[in-house]
């Protein structure tokens, strides 16, 4: 058990925000699965004080989806501000506030968002403050161990963090010029728990159960984020939860069990958005429900390429079934 300011959380598994991937019925889908905590995709400050229509559809939630944070990101103290008195105004029903820190795309580090704050500690440290100052809800970070190899400074960055107030840092090991390439740097951050005073949770490369009890083992991280690992393995998540309530190691997910998966959550994101714009979503994420397994070049080719319904899925479901199930 671990906590988020006044928020209990039970298990290790934290589902790490994508944007364009964290939509609600993604997450509604993995948490069945062991997820502890989720976050929205990141939200644009200035999207919600100007009315884009877009970025309010990224605030939806649901019942059990929580605890949720929603995740904010922008290039100013003032903007950041106003956005949280805006949600909190909407009556949003997220649990915490968490900001952004860490996307490494030219088009928000332009802007001084993203981990572009990670040059600029003691404006992130006053911007973070007064964030926390004026939310109703505990405050979280996200961020980068640094800009680049020259410049690592996430020891500078969590005590700037903690003063300003946040209840919990999230790590993702790699710096901004890595994007997300490279392999995350978890050479450099051995036991960063023992040095913090707040909760950590770690991000990078957590695409196996043994990835996360190593992430664990050398941070002492109280919990690991799963993002890319879980793209279409959602039985990543209860693999890693089950091992940490009860040191049991669950089989990786055979075809039958991706398939079933894959069905349940086209079928959901379906319910959510409407049939067209969900199988379009699910052209891009569907074909990796199917990734690791022989046989599949064809069927994702079909996925990504030519489907256009609810019924086309389901056929290519059962052609999977029919030839490269029943040929084992
Ligand atoms: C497509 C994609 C979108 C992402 N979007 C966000 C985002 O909106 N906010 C954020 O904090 N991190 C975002 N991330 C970073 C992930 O949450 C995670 O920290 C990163 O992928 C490292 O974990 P991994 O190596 O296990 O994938 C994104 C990553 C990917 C691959």
């Amino acid at each position: 058990m671990w906590n988020i300011g006044n928020i209990s959380i039970e298990g290790k598994v934290v589902l790490g925000p994508m944007a364009g991937i964290t939509t609600l019925a993604y997450r509604d889908f993995m948490k069945d699965f062991g997820v502890a905590v989720s976050y929205t995709e990141m939200v644009s400050d200035c999207g919600l004080i100007y009315k884009n229509e877009m970025t309010y559809t990224y605030l939806a939630m649901s019942e059990k989806d929580h605890p949720v944070g929603l995740q904010l990101f922008g290039g100013k103290k003032e903007t950041l501000v106003k956005a949280v008195q805006l949600v909190q105004d909407l009556g949003c029903t997220y649990d915490f506030i968490d900001i952004n820190f860490g996307c490494p795309m030219p088009k928000v580090t332009r802007t001084g968002a993203g981990s572009s704050w990670l040059r600029r500690v003691d404006e992130l440290h006053q911007a973070v403050k007064a964030v926390v100052e004026v939310s109703s809800k505990p405050v979280t970070a996200k961020i980068r161990i640094g800009w680049d190899s020259s410049s690592i400074n996430f020891m500078e960055v969590i005590h700037a963090l903690e003063d300003a107030g946040v209840a919990m840092i999230c790590v993702h090991a790699r710096t901004t010029s890595q994007i997300y390439s490279g392999t995350a740097r978890y050479d450099l951050i051995g036991d960063l728990r023992t040095k913090m005073k707040v909760p950590l949770v770690i991000s990078g490369d957590i695409f196996t159960l043994d990835d996360a009890i190593k992430a664990i083992e050398i941070t002492k991280a109280d919990a690991v984020m799963v993002a890319r690992g879980s793209l279409g393995h959602p039985k990543l998540v209860s693999q890693i939860d089950t091992y940490f309530r009860t040191g049991e190691r669950l089989t990786n997910a055979t075809l039958e069990e991706q398939l079933t998966y894959l069905t349940t959550f086209g079928e959901s994101l379906v319910k959510l958005k409407g049939e067209k714009s969900a199988i379009r979503e699910l052209r891009g994420i569907g074909v990796h429900f199917l990734t690791g397994f022989p046989g599949m070049k064809r069927f994702k080719a079909e996925m990504s390429g030519t489907m256009e319904t609810l019924e086309d899925l389901y056929r290519i479901v059962r052609e999977i079934a029919e030839t490269v199930l029943t040929t084992k």
